[in-house]
């Protein structure tokens, strides 16, 4: 599958050309909310913690760069800017974090892998820390990533100094 041709957010003029209008509880037509089709590059990804995954670009080979601001509660590293590296194939995804950075260091590592399927991106994550001697050390769990809108976006650029 060519990933480059699968990079398609489908915004509301997009839609209009597939989608069904639908109308709401006063009859009035409305179009469905952005939907995206595919992960796409300068978009972004919320999980049910409130962390956000951004996808900053995405090589022609798969290869994608993007930064993390991690907010789950009893986690270190909270509300900064971590890099992101890792891969998209197809509808599977895997990315990684180094949680270093000079305003906060967490010793740690994480690992997502996952798809996107119905709009997000449903993920199994593994947290290892430096040091660790054996595989009970290493911490799991899942994230699912659902389309961070855009105005949640803009809101959070004009809050940076
Ligand atoms: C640490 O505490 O060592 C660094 C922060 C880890 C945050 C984890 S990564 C997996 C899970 N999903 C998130 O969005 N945050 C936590």
């Amino acid at each position: 599958m060519k990933t480059n041709t699968i990079r398609v957010w489908a915004g509301a003029a997009l839609l209009s050309i597939s989608a069904v209008a639908m109308a709401d509880d006063h009859g009035a037509k409305t179009m469905p909310a952005e939907v995206p089709m595919s992960v796409q590059a300068a978009s972004g990804w919320t999980n049910q913690s409130g962390s956000t995954l951004y996808i900053d670009a995405i090589a022609p080979s798969g290869q994608i760069t993007g930064h993390y601001i991690n907010r789950a509660p009893g986690f270190g590293c909270q509300n900064l800017s971590y890099p992101v590296t890792g891969w998209i194939y197809g509808t599977a995804i895997t990315f990684t974090v180094t949680w270093r950075n000079p305003g906060e260091s967490c010793n740690s590592i994480t690992a997502w892998t996952g798809f996107f399927a119905n709009g997000q991106i449903t993920t199994l994550w593994q947290l290892v820390r430096n040091g660790s001697t054996g595989p009970g050390q290493i911490m799991k769990g899942s994230d699912v990533f659902r389309p961070t809108p855009h105005i949640m976006r803009e809101s959070l650029l004009l809050e940076q100094p």
